[in-house]
């Protein structure tokens, strides 16, 4: 395939298979992932990969963290427990879920540059994953901002940034197409 095709093609997978993918493979894909820009090198960003039974630190941390925030209830009734064990299975039929964090750092400048080129790491890390066949989704959900979430799976909620969780896994359907917008109703051009 070629970049342009694979630009246009990839979809966001929302449903996948439950066969795992080799850890090989998945290195590939985020080391072209990590050929996007980086402002003075600093390859900014940082992975926490959760797969097989390390999946279930990962998924307990986001039951609680849902809890907290009122997302879920707590409690030892039947329906609490029934609605966190939903939630929970659906998060283990997910293959691998990879946490792309950085170092935050002092500078609110230097912050931006480095949340932007860890965006750019995700997205040539999707289209990579196209290319092999595997589908991810990029998610941004309310966990990744909890603190007491942040320290729990081993991170500093003061020092680092969780930017994105992305599923992984093989498709298992096709996601619709929604197409874009003809850029020419975005864009202004000044000569
Ligand atoms: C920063 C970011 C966060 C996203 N978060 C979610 C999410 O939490 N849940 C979800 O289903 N999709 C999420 N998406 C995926 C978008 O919904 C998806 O890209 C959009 O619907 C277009 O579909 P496509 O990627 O298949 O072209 C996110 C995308 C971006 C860039």
């Amino acid at each position: 395939m070629n970049l342009l095709h694979t630009i246009k093609e990839r979809r966001s997978t929302l449903s996948f298979k439950s066969e795992k993918i080799e850890l090989s493979t998945l290195k590939e894909i985020f080391t072209y992932g990590s050929y996007a820009p980086t402002h003075y090198m600093t390859e900014a960003w940082r992975i926490k990969l959760y797969q097989g039974d390390g999946k279930e630190q990962l998924i307990r941390a986001i039951i609680e963290s849902y809890q907290r925030s009122g997302m879920l209830p707590s409690g030892n009734s039947e329906k609490a427990m029934r609605s966190r064990a939903s939630i929970a299975d659906f998060l283990f039929t997910i293959p691998h879920h990879a946490l792309i964090y950085y170092e935050i750092p002092n500078d609110p400048i230097r912050n931006e540059e480095e949340y932007s080129s860890v965006a750019a790491f995700i997205q040539n890390s999707q289209l990579a994953a196209w290319e092999y066949g595997v589908g991810m989704l990029w998610t941004i959900t309310p966990y990744m901002h909890d603190e007491q979430f942040i320290e729990r799976i081993g991170l500093d909620h003061e020092k680092h940034k969780i930017a994105a969780v992305l599923q992984i896994g093989y498709p298992d359907k096709t996601t619709r197409d929604k197409g874009r917008t003809p850029v020419d109703q975005w864009i202004e051009v000044i000569e």
